[in-house]
């Protein structure tokens, strides 16, 4: 019996990006392994954002390794951003790799492994143009689920290795996506999450294959939508009862964008909205493209549009050449904005990128002590916002039984995004129901039905 198993790093892309490669693996007759010891093919699936993500990946590659050397038959395969970036020279450090391949290539999975029988195989090219939507991913949940909406992007923030791993910015066609939820609707899912490095700039250069038959029976011209057009799309889907989408960049958060949030009843009142600074020199040298100001203007016209916005946001501590001026205006503007959620790291030297050769990179003590600050603040500011919520009626959206595993419990999420776990039947999967929050943790809401 041929069986995988995969470990994922990352964000929600890559994620996602694993839900299709175990797609295409049960497709191949594959079946999940419980335990990486019990599986023929182990896959990590990788991150190289920060340092950190790609030290997890050595460390699990390096117990692999160890596996590996008691069963010789388990293929090692590893895809996913450090296999984009390191491509072939990554056998030099790890020869016993049967498998890699990029970002573009994971289609190529099954003629990789087939390939692999004679030696390393290997494919990280770019491909760009490649179409994702054939691929049968293997969802997590059946209530909710990730739509890619675009690939790539374009912005260069001088910190950020994502151009270089995931290419230009590519945006897939307004019908292949909108029959893609059509399609999940029918198989039970009620909420999306809509994918993209950048989706507020989602609908620039599409991608290239022909127009699938939905997209022309829709009307739709070849010119492609923007983003609050095609969450207008999205929103008329019936049936499709939340859409959710990350990440936004603040420079391309638009009047339309505010009001198809503040419109379109499905859109959920929660945006993810990297800051990383608010200090106008590090934003610059960052090339966020926005001043602290443009990001307050626009946060507070969001806020005034919709009710109940639950805002999270991006961190970097101690970025090169940030003054200690600098990070306080980052504190300060913590303590005003309260957000309800919040990413914090400190400033992570990363191949290719142009912060490499800015002036001032900070001591690691100097980066550490910025973060933990951050971290400690934010903290506060969680549980004060988490406390103020008990006692409110939230309407939640029933995933599937509390992953606690504790009997006759259901977990859902509120529309702000928050999960929130509370007594009930299993029938109530994929409805929306109301709910007493009655408890606030640090990363769920306990509730009760009424
Ligand atoms: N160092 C630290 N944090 C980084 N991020 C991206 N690149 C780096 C880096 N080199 C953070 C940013 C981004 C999030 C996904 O990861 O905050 O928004
Ligand atoms: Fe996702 Fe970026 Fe990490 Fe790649 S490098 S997995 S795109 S966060």
């Amino acid at each position: 019996m041929k069986s995988f198993k995969i470990l994922t790093f990352g964000c929600q892309m890559n994620e996602h990006d694993s839900e299709k490669l175990a797609g295409l693996l049960k497709a191949e007759g594959y079946s999940e392994s419980e335990r990486l010891e019990d599986a023929g093919l182990v896959l990590l699936n990788t991150c190289s954002i920060r340092e950190k993500a790609e030290q997890k990946f050595y460390s699990a590659l390096g117990k692999l390794r160890e596996l590996k050397k008691q069963n010789p038959s388990m293929k090692i395969a590893v895809s996913g951003c450090i296999a984009q970036q390191e491509g072939k020279s990554m056998l030099r450090r790890a020869p016993y790799i049967d498998i890699l391949f990029g970002n573009q290539n994971i289609d190529k999975l099954p003629s990789l492994i087939e390939e692999s029988a004679g030696g390393t195989a290997i494919d990280t090219r770019f491909t760009d143009g490649y179409e994702h939507t054939a691929i049968p991913a293997s969802r997590e949940s059946a209530v909710a689920a990730f739509v890619n909406i675009m690939y790539g992007c374009d912005n260069f923030c001088t910190y950020c290795v994502v151009p270089f791993v995931r290419g230009r910015e590519r945006s897939r066609r307004p019908g292949d996506i909108i029959r893609e939820v059509e399609e999940l609707v029918k198989s039970g899912c009620r909420e999306v999450t809509l994918l993209g490095q950048n989706v507020n700039s989602y609908g620039k250069p599409v991608i290239t294959p022909p127009l699938s038959p939905s997209y022309l029976k829709r009307g739709m011209n070849e010119k492609n939508c923007n983003f609050p057009e095609l969450l207008k799309e999205i929103n008329a889907i019936d049936g499709l009862l939340r859409i959710r989408f990350v990440t936004s960049h603040p420079k391309d958060l638009s009047g339309s964008l505010i009001g198809a949030m503040a419109n379109l009843p499905k859109v959920c009142n929660a945006i993810h909205l990297p800051l990383q600074s608010a200090s106008d020199s590090v934003l610059g040298r960052m090339n966020r493209k926005y001043t602290f100001t443009d990001y307050m203007n626009r946060l507070g016209a969001l806020r005034d549009a919709v009710p109940d916005l639950a805002v999270s946001t991006d961190i970097i501590a101690g970025f090169p050449g940030e003054t200690e001026e600098d990070f306080q205006a980052t504190i300060s503007a913590l303590e005003d904005i309260r957000f309800d959620g919040i990413f914090a790291f400190k400033y992570s030297n990363r191949p290719n990128t142009a912060a490499l050769k800015l002036p001032g990179h900070l001591p690691e003590d100097v980066r550490d002590e910025r973060l933990y600050k951050v971290l400690e603040l934010q903290d506060k500011i969680m549980q004060e916002k988490i406390s103020a919520r008990i006692g409110l009626v939230e309407e939640a959206l029933v995933e599937g039984p509390d992953k606690s595993g504790e009997m006759g419990r259901l977990t859902g999420k509120t529309r702000q995004g928050k999960i929130v776990n509370f007594e009930g039947p299993p029938e109530l999967v994929g409805r929306l129901v109301r709910v007493k929050v009655i408890e606030g943790r640090k990363h769920s809401l306990a509730g009760v039905l009424i």
